[in-house]
């Protein structure tokens, strides 16, 4: 581990574009020239960033799944919405899943919207047939899930427009698999997976790896088309998403809502909020071996351009908030523009400007980019572009 001098630490976040250093982005494609030289690539950058970033994921053996209903079907939405919920056994601990089905998916197979919630099942949408969890919850003082909480998450999750676009939408608390505080790896899975070593997953790798245990629910769950799955994930949840998707090539799309950050972010850029500042306030986050970038940008050995990459040729929606400066918008687009040529070289139509968009003008290549008007915050036009952005990609892949 490196040490820094204090002298070293920035406090003071920049927002400020003159006073970002100048720097060089490691070259996604280097030594690559045809699409069959990507695929050995990909697997090198996947390596890296597994061992420098996140962590490697817990071994296969780990992952066994065995699932249940929780509770009888139901019609939640004046009837509109089925509501499906299962329990699913991860290394010791029950994840709580909600499928929010369109009616239709008892005689056809839906395509379907994977997303972790941050506050439980029940703040998704306001309705008591939602199981209220038990588990340690982040957001309540007393840590615990209560009545008066339901549908409080209500305008992230548009399940009216995304169940009327013809999909599902399939959510979980992501504190069922982690609770998200620095316990030095005691609790959740990690009470059975052990101590993560420095180049082992982080909270984020092991949320991302229990949404591919959650996949290999889906896959054998009747009302969802699993070769169709769609990620989505905001802000930390969205760095998850990104990883999940790298991780995991059944992902179908993979979808960042201002991930900022250790997400779609370029952290070389080093605005808003920067390397050092995320493993100072979330030390659990990355793994340990991530630490030591931090004000050290330009020893990284890639940029999240390389992370977006990782997602190609598989659609990507990369989403920022004009009043995110946190997360820095510019940086979330930059890093899109630079994952494009690997998104060309796989003979996809990429990410079809190489100008930042104006605020709400969406553009929808295999990758798409918005930045929208407004903070920090998943809204129903977030949810019109990834309904939108599904349909098109989604229906190519033919029926299952
Ligand atoms: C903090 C953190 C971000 C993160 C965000 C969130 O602001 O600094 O990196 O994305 O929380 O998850 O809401």
């Amino acid at each position: 581990s490196v040490t820094l001098n204090a002298e070293e630490f920035v406090f003071e976040a920049n927002y400020d574009e003159s006073k970002i250093p100048a720097y060089e982005l490691p070259d996604v494609l280097a030594g690559v020239t045809t699409a069959d030289d990507w695929v050995a690539k990909r697997v090198e950058w996947y390596d890296l960033l597994s061992r420098e970033m996140f962590g490697m994921a817990p071994p296969e053996s780990q992952g066994a799944t065995q699932f249940r209903s929780a509770a009888d079907n139901t019609l939640v939405l004046d009837g509109k919405v089925l509501l499906r919920q299962l329990i699913v056994e991860l290394a010791g601990k029950e994840l709580n899943l909600a499928l929010f089905l369109p009616k239709s998916a008892t005689e056809k197979a839906v395509p379907v919207f994977l997303g972790y919630n941050f506050n439980g099942n029940h703040t998704v949408i306001d309705d008591p047939a939602v199981l209220l969890p038990q588990s340690w919850m982040r957001s309540t003082s007393d840590h615990q899930a209560h009545e008066k909480d339901r549908g409080t998450s209500a305008s992230r999750w548009s399940i009216e427009q995304i169940v009327d676009g013809g999909f599902g939408l399939v959510t979980l608390y992501y504190g069922d698999v982690d609770p998200d505080f620095d316990d030095g790896f005691k609790n959740g899975v990690h009470e059975q997976l052990g101590i993560p070593a420095a180049d082992q997953a982080a909270s984020i790798a092991t949320w991302a790896w229990a949404l591919s245990r959650v996949v290999d629910v889906l896959e054998k769950v009747e009302e969802v088309d699993a070769t169709k799955v769609a990620v989505f994930g905001h802000s930390r949840l969205g760095k998850t998403s990104l990883w999940a998707g790298a991780s995991d090539e059944r992902i179908a799309l993979v979808i960042s809502n201002d991930s900022g950050c250790g997400g779609a972010a370029l952290s070389r850029r080093r605005i808003g909020e920067t390397v050092w500042r995320i493993n100072d306030s979330f030390p659990h986050w990355f793994c340990g071996n991530f630490k030591k970038y931090g004000n050290h940008e330009a020893d990284m050995p890639f940029d999240n351009h390389v992370l977006l990459a990782l997602v190609a040729p598989r659609p990507l929606y990369v989403a920022s908030a004009e009043a995110d400066q946190w997360a820095d918008p510019k940086g979330e687009f930059l890093s899109c523009l630079h994952a494009d040529p690997v998104y060309r070289l796989l003979g996809t139509e990429g990410l079809p400007t190489d100008t930042m968009p104006a605020v709400n003008e969406p553009v929808h290549g295999q990758i798409g980019y918005h930045m929208r008007s407004g903070k920090h915050d998943v809204t129903d036009f977030d949810w019109q572009q990834y309904v939108e952005f599904a349909t098109r990609h989604l229906s190519k892949l033919g029926p299952r």
